[in-house]
């Protein structure tokens, strides 16, 4: 949620700063802004909306200079415009900021007693007024970067730029993440290592509490004591972090496509040497967990829910599921027997995080299941599983889903043999079921054509309801929430068994509700409720497998996906539901990569 740059470099910064910042559009869009100091002179431009305004703006009012700090925001405190827009400026300093500033209330009042005028409505103008003030006091900029770093409260990512210093950035990490870019004669910042993945590939992930002095020399880091330290520099693979669309429309639909791949490659990551086992850490002991409790956000709370059916099933594990941000506020009951585990695509998310974090003390182990290896999520958790989806840029997540969803389920049958439910054969031919799931995905995505016809009646629909049982009700609502992401149609989704229990009323002439229903012992009973849709003239369509279709008699719309084991359907069934919201957003032409009002990465409560 907002994406930040900097650059002390040996060239103009700002075509760089630019193209950085395009690798971290996907964390906000609603604003842009570069500042730079060019003899000496601070100085910035900032545009609303994408960063192709801030572009073109930089055509007609270019931004001279090497040294330069940049941002795209994600708006949380006052409105997209261009007087919220970061870089933020107050006299001699300009500040780009990632996070939230809890205590700006306070510090705003005691800055306008004391005569600020504000020129914003953000938590960020507080930042740059009180280091200014310590400037004002005499104070050197690093003395008055670390004076108003002391004052603030929440969780940031900071990069302040100066009047006058043309080769001193200062850095701060405090819950949002931050990472240095090690040049030749030139530093650069980043909140990831993407951003920085066409200036260098050796990268310092800056600690919890650190802040930092850069100059084109090196960079100096401090940690919360203030006490100098040294932080490693890790070589990263920069063709992995590379981004483009390779040939696709939108990311979307690259990501959508790379899934046979993924999926292949990253169950050849966990696969033992042996072919018959599953290589997962020794350090996970599922023999003497009580309870397993799940907790996450967005897409991935839904890869825990399917995930939930499966822990029972095949490990007779009791599982708690929880959306993170509710999860923190109530007062679970924990125990050491608990295993708490985290599932984030960016494992930056602030409510994952701060629930792991809550936790951590009283469960006795903490286990997270993520695609940036590097992030606070996986570097606080005890054992960190990645599932090697590879950068994930379309804001709705489509492959590290069906990536969540496969580690979720090596974990599940690990648990199964650890705890004795599932003998040698049993785990043998369900380890074997999913190794069978990228030939499975790709057939699933051969569909496409049918599922663009079939979804061109939805570029009208006010409404759609998804409907499914078992693990297809979380595909259900996963199928919804793409949806109303990536297309703004309204959209919701029901255990097909609680439709009569209220939402039955909804359904008049032409609601499109999608059943997602293989044939599996379930699917009488969802059969049952599609029947009672139709009694009452909803447009059905179906999507099940050739059995099920066959059953299920005359219905409106039919999609057929392969036939599938039980085990791994809703990693299949992931693909239409992702395949529906995007022919839907693409016949109503919104931007899917980068839908209103979204930002990947979430880094505030
Ligand atoms: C945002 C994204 C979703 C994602 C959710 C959780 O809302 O738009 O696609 O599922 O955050 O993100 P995480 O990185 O923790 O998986």
């Amino acid at each position: 949620m907002c994406g930040i740059v900097g650059i002390l470099g040996r060239h103009e910064a700002s075509p760089q700063i630019l193209n950085a910042l395009k690798r971290l559009e996907y964390r906000g869009y609603d604003s842009a802004g570069i500042a730079t100091v060019n003899n000496g002179r601070l100085d910035r431009r900032r545009a609303v909306g994408k960063l192709i305004n801030l572009s073109d703006l930089l055509v007609h009012e270019p931004l001279p200079g090497h040294s330069g700090i940049g941002h795209t925001r994600w708006a949380t405190h006052g409105g997209p415009t261009v007087a919220n827009a970061h870089p933020h400026r107050a006299g001699r300093v300009a500040v780009v900021h990632n996070g939230i500033i809890e205590n700006f209330r306070a510090l705003r009042e005691e800055l306008s007693a004391d005569g600020v005028s504000f020129a914003s409505d953000t938590d960020t103008e507080t930042i740059v007024q009180l280091t200014s003030r310590f400037l004002d006091q005499g104070l050197t900029p690093v003395q008055a970067a670390r004076a108003a770093l002391k004052r603030l409260e929440g969780a940031f990512a900071l990069a302040f730029l100066f009047e006058g210093e043309q080769d001193l950035i200062i850095a701060a990490r405090r819950g949002s993440p931050l990472c240095i870019g090690h040049g030749d004669g030139e530093m650069y910042l980043g909140s990831d290592a993407i951003a920085l993945a066409d200036l260098t590939d050796r990268i310092t992930y800056l600690e919890e509490g650190d802040w930092a002095i850069m100059s084109r020399a090196g960079v100096q880091i401090f940690d919360a004591e203030d006490q100098q330290t040294a932080r490693p520099v890790n070589r990263i693979n920069v063709e992995a972090a590379r981004i483009d669309k390779s040939g696709h429309k939108h990311f979307m639909a690259k990501e959508m496509a790379e899934q046979p791949a993924v999926l292949k490659a990253a169950l050849g990551q966990y696969s033992a040497a042996d072919a018959q086992g599953i290589d997962l850490p020794e350090a996970l002991d599922f023999k003497s967990v009580d309870r397993l409790l799940m907790v996450a956000c967005g897409t991935a709370f839904y890869a825990c829910q399917v995930a939930k059916y499966w822990f029972e099933k095949y490990a007779g594990l009791p599982v708690e599921i929880d959306i993170a941000s509710e999860f923190r506020y109530r007062d679970p009951v924990l125990g050491p027997a608990n295993m708490a585990l985290f599932v984030s695509q960016s494992g930056e998310t602030a409510d994952t995080l701060a629930a792991l974090r809550h936790v951590k003390p009283h469960v006795g182990q903490v286990v997270s299941v993520v695609n940036v290896p590097t992030s606070s999520i996986a570097r606080e958790s005890t054992v960190a599983l990645p599932i090697h989806a590879g950068p994930e840029i379309g804001v709705a997540s489509t492959k590290a889903f069906t990536a969540q969803l496969q580690v979720l389920a090596l974990l599940a049958l690990r648990a199964g043999r650890d705890r004795g439910r599932l003998s040698d054969e049993e785990f043998s031919s369900l380890l074997n079921e999913l190794r069978s799931v990228p030939g499975y995905v790709a057939q699933a995505l051969d569909r496409e054509e049918e599922i663009r016809r079939m979804t061109e009646s939805l570029a009208q629909a006010r409404d759609v309801l998804f409907l499914g049982r078992g693990t297809m009700y979380p595909l259900a609502l996963e199928g919804a929430l793409k949806l109303k992401e990536i297309s703004y149609i309204h959209a919701e989704a029901y255990a097909a068994g609680e439709l009569k229990h209220g939402p039955i009323a909804l359904i008049e002439q032409d609601l499109p509700i999608f059943i997602f229903a293989p044939f599996d012992a379930l699917f009488e009973k969802t059969v049952s409720n599609m029947q009672e849709v139709m009694a009452r003239q909803g447009n059905v369509f179906l999507v099940s497998d050739a059995k099920g279709l066959a059953e299920a008699g005359d219905v409106p719309n039919r999609l057929q996906m392969p036939t599938v084991p039980d085990l791994i359907a809703p990693i299949v069934y992931a693909v239409p539901a992702q395949l529906i919201a995007y022919h839907a957003a693409l016949h109503r032409g919104t931007d899917v990569d980068q839908p209103r009002n979204l930002a990947k990465s979430v880094t505030v409560e």
